[in-house]
């Protein structure tokens, strides 16, 4: 072995006869433009080098390459531009082998599929998820993959953006082998040798036949294109990566290439990209809460839950399935029982679908430990309390745990609203307490608000952030307040909805509305969906300390006084016939809005989808910039992350922060103040926003200086 020359993000040396070039660019080895460059030049020294005969791609660290550097997109680009230096690699006269281990996504997959062979380790990882950014492969990608892989499967991969395993690479044709270690340089230089040997050519992907079979190829591309316009309608990225596949089709394959760049700049230049990438990075900066840098997270190995209700049972299925003990406290026998049941209720389910055994099943039931006695948390690391939203109750709970956990024992509440400084000075160990505010399912929703009161300490809020990442959730740091980020702004724009209808538009109208905007439901078919009980419950709790001069819609109460609390019941602002979840408008709903209207002397007027919108955003921004200006969040891109992960908001705007930026900051406070003149004290801009548009500055400017 002869180390010939080293370069910074790419190294070259020479293995006797296979020049080896190694992708160095930690964290990822993305393929900024240095990388690019020297992997260009790498390729042309190797091709004119006179004593090798095959070059081997290989990643430094952890992958093989993560792909295209995304923090490059939307600024000028620099050559040589990733397509040159595919085409420079398939171009080589020598067999270029790509060894892959761990991740080969995007550009990075790009780069293996314009050399000539691919061998990859057996936990490797392949993608192309560049819909997932707004974008399209934009190096060869579209044109290589139908190629080798056939339409169907290309535009599989292309359109849903997953990750696939080397197991299935293989049996797609992605790959050629899979390797029996992850060390990629020895299993990349066996595999060479074995290629020289048998005196394998330069193999280019341009020639191979996936795309031989016409009819197949068109009938792929043609379902391919039906289903983009059915379920990703708002999305702009998916059509193209069709019209890319039947460019493969129908075109030369260096035409087609000229065709992927004009589609794949398009998409480059489109608003929902730069939507995706900041959901994107926002979702990693989250991550990083000032006392993650602070301090170390306290180890978990075994972990308690209170309450086996729907929330409970749901944290108790997120913790099994990261593989964590879980002991279970209900307050009685029977209520155990039902929370056990739960539990067991959703593995039953996958079990339903052909995704799980019963042995899987049994094994994790295992780790389920349910007991009516707190004495069984006396070795729990964490308990989190999913008990009634009731101060007494939650305090109660509190001082058991007080008694029975041990010392250094995080203490978590799954509160909605409540005061949790409150519950942590109810005990003599507030600086162990958290809010860990899952949403339901929590088995499957991502988002995990970590709320910090003032008393805790950083190594608890630290050992939060690891839980998550531990249950794949995507963590936000939240102060306490009333509702937190996402419940406190909901329940704004969520007010802003019910005076719409109360003012003239239909409830369908703005759930229309709103799902045409891109979120998956309107307001009115979530709290169909979440029971229309729960927001009734919170509501009467609040009538007391209510505002009398806020305007307040009574039309919910009307509603749930006839006991119709939406899909559970067969009926709320929908009516479900035959247990359906699909809900039909309903005519005497909209008799009893008519009547609302009436009592509170309302002369309907009409509204368009457009105004619609600019109300509920408007209403959500303002007050989401509330929460930020407060420190409740501590950037704007924390609400964004927020937003779309827990509340369907649609992740090609980025979030309710990126999206006022996106139409401008002064026209969201020109509507605030329009909205001011009917009802000054529900629509009071936040000074956030005014100082912002005064100063000319954005809210993402809030997120750099953070
Ligand atoms: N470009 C620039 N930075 C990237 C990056 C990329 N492609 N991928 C990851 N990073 C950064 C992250 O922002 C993060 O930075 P930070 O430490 O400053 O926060 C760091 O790398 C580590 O990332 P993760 O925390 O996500 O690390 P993981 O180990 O959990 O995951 C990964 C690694 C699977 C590679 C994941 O980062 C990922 O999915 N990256 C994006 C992959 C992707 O979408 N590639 C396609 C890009 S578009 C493209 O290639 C266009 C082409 O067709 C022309
Ligand atoms: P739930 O009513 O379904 O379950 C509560 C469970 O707690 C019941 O099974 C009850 O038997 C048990 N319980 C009550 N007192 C107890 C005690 N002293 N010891 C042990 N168990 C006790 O309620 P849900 O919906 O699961 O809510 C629980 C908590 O989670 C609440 O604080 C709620 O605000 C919060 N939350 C609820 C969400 C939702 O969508 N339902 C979302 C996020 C948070």
């Amino acid at each position: 072995m002869t180390p010939e020359a080293s370069a910074d993000a790419v190294r070259q040396a020479v293995h006797g006869r296979v020049f080896v070039v190694t992708v160095d660019n930690p964290p990822v080895n993305a393929l900024g433009a240095q990388v690019r460059s020297q992997l260009r030049a790498a390729i042309e020294a190797a091709d004119t080098h006179p004593e090798v005969d095959a070059v081997l791609l290989l990643g430094a660290g952890r992958n093989f390459i993560g792909g295209a550097d995304i923090r490059e997109f939307g600024k000028p680009p620099v050559p040589p531009s990733l397509p040159e230096v595919c085409n420079y690699i398939e171009a080589s006269a020598k067999p270029v082998v790509a060894a892959i281990h761990g991740v080969a996504l995007g550009g990075g997959l790009e780069v293996a599929l314009a050399a000539h062979y691919r061998i990859a380790s057996s936990d490797a990882k392949l993608g192309l998820p560049e819909v997932t950014l707004g974008l399209l492969p934009g190096a060869g990608g579209t044109q290589r993959a139908p190629r080798l892989i056939g339409a169907k499967a290309a535009l599989d991969l292309m359109l849903s953006g997953r990750q696939i395993g080397a197991k299935e690479a293989r049996a797609l044709g992605l790959i050629d082998e899979i390797a029996t270690t992850d060390d990629a340089l020895a299993e990349g230089l066996a595999y060479t040798q074995g290629l020289l040997a048998a005196r394998a050519p330069a193999r280019r992907t341009r020639d191979a036949q996936g795309l031989a079979d016409r009819t197949a190829s068109r009938t792929a591309i043609e379902a391919a294109r039906t289903e983009v316009s059915k379920s990703t309608r708002h999305l702009f990225s998916p059509m193209k990566i069709v019209d890319a596949v039947q460019a493969a089709l129908e075109m030369p394959f260096d035409d087609g290439l000229c065709h992927e760049r004009q589609l794949f700049l398009q998409c480059l230049d489109s608003p929902q990209r730069a939507g995706l990438v900041h959901a994107f990075f926002a979702e990693r900066e989250a991550r990083k809460a000032p006392e993650t840098r602070k301090a170390k997270p306290r180890a978990i190995r075994s972990v308690g839950v209170i309450g086996g209700g729907t929330m409970g049972a749901g944290i108790a299925v997120a913790l099994l399935d990261a593989g964590l003990p879980v002991a279970m406290i209900e307050r009685d026998d029977a209520s155990l029982l039902r929370g056990e049941a739960l539990v067991e209720k959703v593995y039953d389910r996958l079990i339903a679908g052909g995704r799980m055994s019963l042995q899987e099943k049994a094994d994790i039931l295992a780790r389920l430990h349910g007991s009516t006695s707190y004495d069984a948390l006396d070795k729990a690391d964490l308990v989190i309390e999913a008990v009634f939203e009731d101060m007494a109750v939650k305090k109660a709970v509190f001082a058991e745990l007080d008694r029975v956990c041990k010392p250094g024992a995080v203490l978590a509440t799954n509160t909605s609203y409540l005061d949790i400084d409150a519950i942590a000075a109810s005990i003599s160990r507030p600086a162990d307490v958290v809010g860990l505010h899952f949403f339901s399912p929590a088995n499957v929703m991502k988002l995990l608000e970590v709320v910090v009161p003032a008393q805790s300490s950083a190594d608890v809020i630290a050992t939060a952030f690891d839980l998550a990442k531990k249950l794949r959730k995507v963590p936000v740091r939240a102060g306490v307040c009333d509702g937190f980020i996402g419940n406190r702004v909901l329940a704004i724009y969520r007010a802003a909805a019910d005076h719409m209808m109360e003012d003239g538009a239909s409830p369908y109208q703005i759930d229309r509305a709103v799902r045409d905007f891109g979120f998956p439901m309107g307001p009115f078919q979530v709290s169909d969906l979440a029971g229309g009980d729960i927001g009734w419950a919170t509501r009467k709790r609040r009538a007391a300390t209510r505002d009398p001069k806020l305007r307040y819609v009574q039309i919910a109460d009307r509603i749930c006084e006839r006991g119709w609390f939406g899909q559970k019941t067969g009926r709320g602002f929908y009516l479900y016939t035959d247990g359906g979840r699909t809900g039909k408008p309903d005519p005497e709903v909209e008799a009893i809005i008519d009547a609302e209207r009436k009592r509170a002397e309302i002369t309907p007027r009409t509204f368009t989808d457009d105004e619609i919108m600019r109300r509920y955003m408007a209403a959500m921004i303002n007050e989401a910039a509330n929460v930020v200006h407060e420190g409740i969040a501590l950037r704007p891109l924390d609400v964004d992350v927020t937003f779309v992960h827990g509340y369907g908001f649609p992740r090609h705007r980025g979030g309710p922060m990126k999206y006022a930026d996106t139409v401008g900051l002064a026209s969201v406070l020109a509507d605030i103040r329009e909205f001011a003149q009917e009802d000054p004290l529900f629509w009071k801009p936040s000074t956030l926003i005014v100082d912002l548009v005064e100063r000319g500055a954005t809210l993402a400017s809030l997120n750099q200086s953070a």
